[in-house]
């Protein structure tokens, strides 16, 4: 008898992808082994996102699939990450999808083997679930959502890696259920971080990116312990020191609570990288205001601003949501007029999903579908000219890039990001071997989702 296996997809973001690392180790622990195969395996999980209806649309529609493609014995199915902290999937599940077997939220993921060993595989199977309590408000309630210290992280031989820094998160923009599905802010120690990273550095890891839903606020948690007064600039330096360390990134930002001396920290610590994910969500203070995002314009103005001064080469990427409740036309030429006065390097733009148990869903002016969709296609049209006119004016440029893998269609080029979080495709030779160097790349050529350039020379093998 083969060993045991399990399959695991993950939807949604870093964080996600984080804990996956985690499920998957403390299944490995458990003697089963990774696979590819979803038809073959023993254990099936999804890791799941609820940020929008369509993230959840794809989730069903998946979980569909992988169910039909199964013959003979069924897999023990397991339903994992943010979409398992809300009423509505337990609900679902019970009534229309028996051959799920278990179901864990994201401050449940080390209970997974556990309940995976008890769920027996097959259809109408008690249902065994690990969800947090209900957040239902800011209030400061018991739905702490965060992981035991010390769980296992998949020993995968890797170049860049990440490390959460703080789980949950306090801010209730009105239109996001992650606060609700996440629980509160709580900022892990730093002394764990540090370990984590160090740790990182030994296995061979050249980058760091620190995850948290608002990583300014790191160590701002209204309830938890705290992180004994250590601030995210302040841990941005310790960090910085770290001997074998090469780049240090971090997601997400939050414009109000970026500091001009958290800004100071990045353009003195070398090895954090000048690149800026600063999701502005709208230009219109009227919108930002019932969003509950806690800046205005001009002060998203001033911060670029201050950036671009401080910073040299910085690049700055954002985060757009057309179609809010109440979004005229005016409110979204303010969008577009901070789109082209901040000229981001990128932008992920987004049509506003309502969701459940959110007040953005409850209110007045919903915009229909149509008008999101037209808006949106405005200003990728405008965002895009602006991300293609800033990779073009590089050509030409000798840039340093951390090589993640060979391009799996050209064995001549080499996959890398440069320090301000740009695709590059670098030519070295077949017989080059690249893989986790950082190499010095002469740009030749822009698009807008990638760059092509000549390996001039190694920087660090
Ligand atoms: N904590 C991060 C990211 C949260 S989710 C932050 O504050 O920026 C990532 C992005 O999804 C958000 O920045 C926002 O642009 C988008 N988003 C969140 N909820 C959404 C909703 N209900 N509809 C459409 N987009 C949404
Ligand atoms: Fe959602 Fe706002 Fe928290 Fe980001 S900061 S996760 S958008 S509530
Ligand atoms: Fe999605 Fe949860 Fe991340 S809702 S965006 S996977 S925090």
């Amino acid at each position: 008898m083969g060993s045991r296996t399990f399959y695991i997809e993950t939807f949604g973001c870093q964080m996600n992808e984080r804990d996956s690392e985690t499920i998957s180790a403390l299944l490995a622990q458990e003697g089963l082994e990774p696979s590819d195969d979803p038809k073959t395996a023993d254990i099936i999980i999804l890791n799941t996102c609820a940020v929008r209806e369509s993230a959840e649309a794809k989730v069903w529609s998946r979980l569909g699939k992988l169910h039909a493609l199964r013959r003979g014995n069924k897999p023990v199915f397991v339903l994992a990450g943010c979409m398992a902290q809300l009423p509505e999937t337990l609900d679902r599940l019970k009534k229309k999808v028996p051959y799920v077997n278990v179901v864990s939220s994201p401050g449940n993921i080390h209970k997974i083997p556990e309940l995976a060993r008890r769920a027996g595989p097959g259809q109408n199977a008690k249902l065994l679930t690990a969800v947090s309590p209900p957040r239902i408000s800011a209030a400061r309630d018991e739905s702490t959502q965060i992981l035991p210290e010390g769980l296992p992280r998949m020993n995968i031989p890797g170049v860049s890696a990440f490390v959460t820094i703080m789980y949950g998160c306090d801010n209730f923009c009105s239109y996001c259920i992650v606060p609700f599905v996440r629980g509160p802010q709580v900022s892990r120690l730093p002394e764990d971080v540090i370990r984590e990273a160090r740790d990182l550095v030994k296995r061979g890891y050249k980058e760091i990116t620190l995850l948290g839903q608002n990583v300014n606020a790191f160590g701002l948690d209204s309830g938890s312990p705290g992180t004994g007064g250590m601030g995210f600039a302040g841990l941005l330096k310790e960090l910085n020191r770290i001997d074998g360390l090469h780049r240090i990134r971090y997601f997400t930002s939050h414009p109000r609570d970026f500091t001009k001396e958290m800004v100071q920290a990045v353009a003195s610590c070398e090895k954090v990288c000048e690149h800026f994910h600063l999701p502005v969500q709208s230009g219109s203070d009227r919108i930002l205001k019932a969003m509950n995002r806690g800046y205005t314009k001009s002060q998203y103005l001033d911060l670029t601003g201050y950036i671009t001064e401080t910073v040299p080469g910085a690049s700055i990427t954002t985060d757009i949501i057309i179609g809010f409740p109440g979004e005229t036309e005016e409110d979204f030429q303010e969008t577009l007029d901070v789109v082209r006065r901040v000229r981001f390097d990128g932008a992920f733009t987004f049509i506003f999903s309502p969701r459940k148990g959110t007040a953005a869903a409850k209110m007045k002016g919903q915009i229909p579908r149509s008008e999101k969709s037209e808006r949106l296609q405005r200003l990728v049209d405008v965002q895009s000219e602006i991300t293609l006119r800033r990779n073009k004016d590089m050509v030409g440029e000798q840039v340093e890039i951390l090589v993640e893998e060979r391009d799996p269609k050209d064995p001549n080029l080499w996959k890398g990001r440069t320090r301000t979080n740009k695709m590059v495709l670098a030519e070295a030779g077949p017989d080059s071997s690249l893989k986790g160097s950082l190499a010095l790349v002469e740009i030749r050529e822009a698009g807008i989702w990638y760059l092509k350039g000549q390996v001039k020379s190694v920087l660090v093998d």
